[in-house]
């Protein structure tokens, strides 16, 4: 079928759904996918949409899994949350999986005592590692909220054990000021992470070894070259890019933090933005009285995988096919640490 044969497929097949469907649409989703969502936003404003809205009985949820696994956590008992294509995952969630987890939170606790560490976890996770960490009094955070999570976790405990991203969690605590010595890496393939008991004791925030292969391709070098053809241009980064990246950049934030960065920059203004090239693309279509560049393209093929095709399918047969699934007990601990996070 023929692009636009899809689009007006998809676009009668809403109308007839009508208010029973919500699409949502993560910001790193290609154009077509964007102009047929009903709300775009970053992982944070997805799940809190999901979580509000009470009405639509089908989600149609536009992202990668971990995405649509929270928003069906969130989601009322009677809603169906759906994902176009159940392979579209994260490579950075797949870093972390719960047999490890366990492995490592043994390890730990032999060392610190439970209620001293709070396990804060990114969203970019699977609903297990979620669920341990609502179990574990712990907390969810994006990369809109991380420094109040932090926050919120210090108020309860001395120690933060952070994962998957290693990067999120380093950036968020320079930002808050903690010790480079005092933030120790936790590579679960060694024992106790590739750590002494000494550097344990002494850690405040235990990152996990964990990365967005999307965000982790900006280096320092592309920057430097970047600014000496566009000397004026500001630089805004994800905070899942390198603290090296971070540290020569002008601003650092969210998906939804980059799209308002750029909507509120001054007619005429260079930006280069170190984030998924979808995203990118768009706002320079967006926004042509400014010049809107990419450090480098870097695709998310996960998020790729939704398409025209897939999200007809999917509404073709709504309420019957890619349904999220979570197990009654997985889903309660999760959301225990979902909803600590909409709070923040
Ligand atoms: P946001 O939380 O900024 O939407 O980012 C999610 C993500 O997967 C970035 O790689
Ligand atoms: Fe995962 Fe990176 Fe893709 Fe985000 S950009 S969904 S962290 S692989």
């Amino acid at each position: 079928m023929m692009t636009e044969e899809l689009i007006q497929k998809i676009k009668k097949k809403k109308k007839r759904l009508g208010n029973k469907l919500v699409i949502l649409t993560h910001h790193y989703q290609r154009k077509d996918i964007v102009d047929l969502g009903d709300f775009c936003g970053d992982s944070f404003a997805l799940s809190a949409k999901a979580a509000d809205d009470k009405d639509a009985q089908y989600i149609v949820f536009c992202g990668v899994h971990f995405m649509a696994e929270s928003a069906a956590i969130l989601a009322q008992p009677h809603q169906i949350v759906q994902i176009p294509d159940t392979d579209a995952g994260c490579w950075m969630a797949d870093m972390a999986d719960s047999v490890l987890l366990e492995k490592a939170w043994a390890e730990i606790t032999s060392i610190i005592k439970e209620e001293e560490i709070i396990p804060l976890v990114y969203m970019n996770s699977d609903a297990h590692i979620k669920a341990h960490c609502g179990k574990k009094n712990g907390i969810i955070c994006t990369s809109s909220n991380a420094p109040k999570a932090f926050e919120w976790a210090y108020e309860r405990g001395e120690k933060i054990f952070f994962f998957p991203d290693e990067h999120l969690g380093r950036n968020t605590g320079n930002t808050l000021g903690i010790p480079k010595d005092e933030m120790i890496v936790w590579d679960p393939e060694k024992p106790f992470g590739g750590n002494s008991i000494e550097s344990i004791n002494k850690a405040r925030v235990i990152l996990w070894k964990g990365y967005c292969l999307v965000h982790t391709r900006f280096t320092t070098n592309q920057i430097t070259d970047m600014k000496k053809k566009h000397p004026d241009a500001k630089v805004v980064v994800h905070p899942e890019c390198t603290q090296e990246v971070v540290a020569l950049s002008d601003a650092v934030g969210s998906t939804s933090f980059i799209v308002n960065y750029v909507k509120s920059a001054a007619k005429g203004s260079t930006i280069i933005i170190g984030t998924e090239i979808n995203l990118v693309e768009r706002l320079g279509l967006e926004y042509k009285d400014k010049l809107i560049i990419p450090i480098k393209r870097s695709l998310c093929p996960n998020m790729f995988k939704i398409n025209l095709e897939n999200l007809l399918y999917t509404l073709e047969n709504i309420g019957q096919v890619n349904i999220i699934d979570i197990e009654t007990r997985i889903k309660k601990d999760a959301k225990l640490a979902l909803d600590r996070m909409l709070t923040l």
